[in-house]
């Protein structure tokens, strides 16, 4: 426990435990450093802290949708990027079909986050059927390409200058969340062999964000074996078990499903709300003071914010306070929980600031920062 400049006090009329037995006709607001695990205030408003009627400057909770986005590329370094800074690089990429030459990343480890269609990828280490819903962990260096069966769109998130690792589990156990012997890997079969030949396959390798081609005049994805401990990964969000308790709302920390130095990924599972009376049912609102928020909406009804579907990302940078939506706030509050969140997100907290790129800013939904309001919500 590192030695923060703090320690529990009680001021006013508070509840003791957080995120449960709010004081009549309040609303709460954590607030937190080092993405809640530092020190945290939970505080009790009288009135929900997103109540802005106006706001002026860069600063702001930003929507972009990704699915209106419909040009597709033949290779991953084509798509756009959506968001990025030194330690993480967010692409969405539609392929156009199947991949004519291999590329390699040069420059961190890809995760590759399955948002449409079907694919058979092809890599150093083998075969690996994908679908959506997989996330695909690519280590640095490794050569790949994909052959899609189907309309195929992913998010690829890279740990620039990092690994992606999992997360520690500890209270709830290594075999929480998933199982790593849940975790499949390549394998050289026979679809493996039957794509190696003395074609030419030319490979693109990014590597300080500028591109190099090397030309072999046989499939370099030519192994016949391998042993060892690094390797591509793959895991699907149906395979995540999600931590919840039916009487505290659990912060998005206990969703972490990889991590790099600078970033972690978590994944939104469909889960059952809370049901203790006590409870809340939903996010608090937060102010989540060290981090920038990238959430990815992938399917299903994101239950604590209106207008949103698949495919839409929401962007929340440190500085502000955010939290539900009016009418999921209201309905929260009505609500006896128990019922299931039926949702799937990718969310990417980072602790250095996003900046916007433009396969983001081209489809930017400009009214996100109003959606908090009553009247303009019933509007749209
Ligand atoms: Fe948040």
């Amino acid at each position: 426990m590192k030695n923060w400049v703090t320690f529990p006090r009680v001021e006013g009329n508070s509840s003791r435990q957080a995120h449960a037995k709010l004081p009549e006709g309040t609303y709460e607001r954590e607030l937190g450093k080092e993405g809640f695990f530092g020190p945290a205030t939970q505080m009790h408003h009288s009135h929900p802290p997103t109540g802005w009627i106006k706001w002026e400057g860069p600063l702001k909770p930003r929507a972009f949708d990704l699915a209106a986005d419909k040009r597709a590329q033949s290779s991953p370094w084509d798509a756009g990027k959506v968001v990025s800074n030194g330690h993480v690089q967010v692409r969405f990429w539609r392929a156009d079909g199947a991949m004519d030459h291999l590329v390699r990343n040069g420059d961190g480890d890809e995760l590759m986050f399955v948002h449409e269609g079907e694919a058979d990828l092809y890599c150093d280490f083998g075969h690996l059927a994908i679908r959506d819903g997989d996330y695909v962990m690519i280590p640095r260096g490794t050569m790949w390409r994909v052959e899609p069966k189907a309309a195929f769109s992913a998010l690829l998130i890279e740990a620039s200058n990092n690994s992606f690792r999992l997360p520690e589990k500890g209270l709830v156990g290594r075999h929480a969340i998933f199982d790593p012997a849940m975790l499949d890997v390549p394998r050289i079969d026979d679809a493996f062999r039957a794509q190696q030949g003395e074609k030419t396959w030319r490979v693109v390798i990014k590597r300080r964000g500028a591109f190099s081609t090397v030309t072999y005049p046989f499939n370099p994805l030519d192994a016949v074996g391998w042993h060892g401990d690094l390797t591509v990964v793959r895991i699907n969000w149906r395979d995540i078990r999600p931590l919840m308790s039916h009487r505290f709302h659990l912060p998005p920390s206990a969703h972490t499903t990889f991590m790099a130095n600078r970033f972690v990924v978590c994944t939104f599972v469909p889960r059952p709300a809370e049901s203790d009376p006590d409870a809340l049912k939903l996010p608090f609102f937060h102010s989540n003071d060290d981090y920038d928020e990238f959430l990815f909406y992938h399917r299903g009804k994101f239950f604590s914010r209106d207008n949103i579907h698949p495919g839409m990302v929401t962007l929340h940078p440190c500085g502000f306070t955010h939290g539900p939506h009016p009418k999921a706030l209201a309905m929260a509050m009505k609500s006896a929980g128990g019922q299931m969140l039926d949702e799937v997100a990718v969310m990417i907290d980072t602790r250095d600031a996003l900046d916007v790129d433009d396969a983001a800013a081209a489809h930017e939904w400009t009214g996100y920062v109003d959606s908090w309001q009553p009247k303009k919500e019933a509007a749209e």
